[in-house]
């Protein structure tokens, strides 16, 4: 199995974004058996919540289907998963704090560079869903891509 965590800093708005349009992709492509996804956040300020009702109305406004409650990041995650996927550059920092050796560590704009975004600005903030959703759709659709190809799937 290869196994993929979101990591950002709530784990409520981008991550668990991240998390269902990946896991919709990797259901689409007939992959559920052999790639999982999760996400988490590298603060706990709001373990055991659902997404923020923003990430769930654009998630529910294209037929995406969810299933997350809020963790933060453990450190057996850099030794149980085999990606590693960063929001923004403090995620990736916080990231490198737990040390992933096998793991691939990236950040997830690397697989949607043609955006023009390194980091997946913080809707939190910015209250821009409608923007995450399409930077997250394509940055997916990337990583899923490059996992296939990576393991011959
Ligand atoms: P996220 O957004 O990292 O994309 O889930 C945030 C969610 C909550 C907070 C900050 C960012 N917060 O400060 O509570």
């Amino acid at each position: 199995m290869i196994r993929v965590l979101f990591v950002c800093l709530g784990n409520i708005c981008r991550s668990p974004m991240a998390e269902a349009l990946f896991a919709h992709k990797v259901r689409e492509a007939g992959l559920s058996e052999k790639i999982t996804a999760d996400s988490a956040g590298t603060a706990d300020y709001h373990t055991g919540s659902p997404p923020h009702r923003g990430t769930i109305a654009e998630l529910e406004r294209h037929d995406i289907s969810w299933d997350h409650r809020a963790r933060p990041v453990r450190r057996q995650d850099a030794t149980e998963f085999d990606y590693l996927l960063a929001m923004d550059e403090l995620n990736l920092a916080d990231l490198n704090g737990i040390k992933p050796r096998r793991a691939v560590l990236s950040k997830m704009m690397e697989y949607a560079s043609e955006k023009g975004y390194e980091d997946v600005p913080d809707p939190y903030y910015t209250g821009e869903f409608d923007l995450v959703y399409e930077l997250l759709d394509a940055a997916t659709a990337g990583l899923l891509s490059d996992i296939r190809e990576e393991h011959g799937l």
